[in-house]
């Protein structure tokens, strides 16, 4: 049984074929950072645009590395939401026109459940239930996982999301976009000793987070020094990679306290952070889980590995091209 997975729902365009037997086939991705980077941020429609020229062809392509046709192709996974409106819509009309062609199902995908389910793609998966951090460009969760596609949300960011706030921070000390790889480099270089920045929501009891707050306060620290030199740059990087690392630590060992669980689960562009899951590792009491360094940001391998175990359960979808660019994850189908 063969599944094909589309993602589109913000600048990167993926498309894996995941095999019930070999496991992932086929998975292709571009990233559109290029066309973006200029205005340090995504431009929808330039994303929409550029989701229209690459998925067909990459859906082509994948085939070819498979080494299958499109008859061999069972299911069509393709994310449905929540991500940007018209780059859903892309993916939503291909995927749903190719299921009228091949005459398979296509079935809508949460985008934050494939991330999830990345974690879970390897020989010894967590067995549910089990809390996870839900750690993205758009999103911070924690969520406690019961069974697929049972998710209660314990708690989540009031403000910015912890990439997004990588991301704006990053621009304020001149780095690249996406900022989370770029301050993770240059904290290599930094003195974990200079700065100590606030671990927002740490004292009050509760399983929410804020990261507005502590981008002010690195804005406020960078208009404080005169010339700010490229050690300055390292040193604040540092101490804001410690601080949302720290506060990460802080609330997932809560979540884990509150809900008697004793495994956790890290997913999302975020879980790639090397510190992230380093101070997580040496904490006691529970097993952590995250998924390979490939499948931590958009990938379109996740999206048809997440197909896959819907289709398998019997998720069935009608053919009318529906997308949700919110979409609250405990609003999800159990299976
Ligand atoms: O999951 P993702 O690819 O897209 C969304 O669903 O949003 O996550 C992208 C986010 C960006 O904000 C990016 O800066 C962040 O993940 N990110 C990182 C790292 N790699 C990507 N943040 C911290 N450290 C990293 N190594
Ligand atoms: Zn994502």
């Amino acid at each position: 049984m063969k599944v094909i997975g589309i993602e589109t729902s913000c600048d990167e365009t993926g498309v894996a074929i995941y095999d019930a037997k070999d496991g992932l086939i086929a998975d292709l991705l571009y990233s559109q950072i290029g066309i973006h980077q200029k205005f340090g941020g995504v431009v929808p429609e330039m994303a929409s645009r550029d989701h229209i020229r690459k998925t067909l062809p990459m859906v082509s392509q994948a085939l070819a590395i498979a080494g299958c046709t499109k008859d061999d192709i069972d299911a069509i996974a393709y994310t449905a939401g929540p991500g940007l409106v018209g780059a859903l819509l892309v993916g939503a009309s291909i995927a749903k026109s190719l299921a009228m062609a091949w005459q398979v199902p296509a079935l809508g995908i949460h985008h934050m459940e494939g991330h999830l389910l990345a974690a879970t793609m390897t020989l010894e998966p967590p067995q549910y239930p089990f809390v996870a951090l839900l750690v993205s460009g758009g999103h911070t969760q924690l969520m406690e996982c019961t069974a697929h596609g049972q998710y209660v949300l314990l708690g989540e960011s009031v403000d910015d999301a912890a990439g997004e706030a990588f991301d704006k921070v990053a621009k304020m000390l001149g780095l690249g976009y996406p900022g989370g790889p770029e301050i993770a480099r240059v904290a290599e270089q930094g003195d974990h000793k200079r700065f100590t920045f606030p671990r927002p929501m740490t004292r009050k009891p509760g399983l929410n987070f804020s990261f507005s707050g502590l981008k002010t306060y690195v804005m406020n620290t960078v208009n404080d020094i005169d010339v700010v030199s490229e050690q300055d740059i390292a040193d604040i990087a540092c101490a804001f990679q410690d601080a949302v690392v720290d506060t990460i630590r802080i609330k997932c060992g809560r979540a884990l306290k509150q809900t008697g669980l004793n495994q956790l689960v890290i997913a999302g562009g975020v879980s790639a952070n090397t510190q992230l899951r380093e101070v997580l590792d040496r904490e006691d009491g529970f097993h952590l889980y995250y998924p390979a360094q490939s499948l931590c940001t958009d990938n379109g391998a996740m999206i048809a590995y997440a197909g896959y175990l819907r289709f398998i359960k019997g998720q069935a979808d009608t053919l009318d091209i529906k997308v949700h660019p919110r979409w609250p994850m405990d609003e999800l189908e159990a299976m």
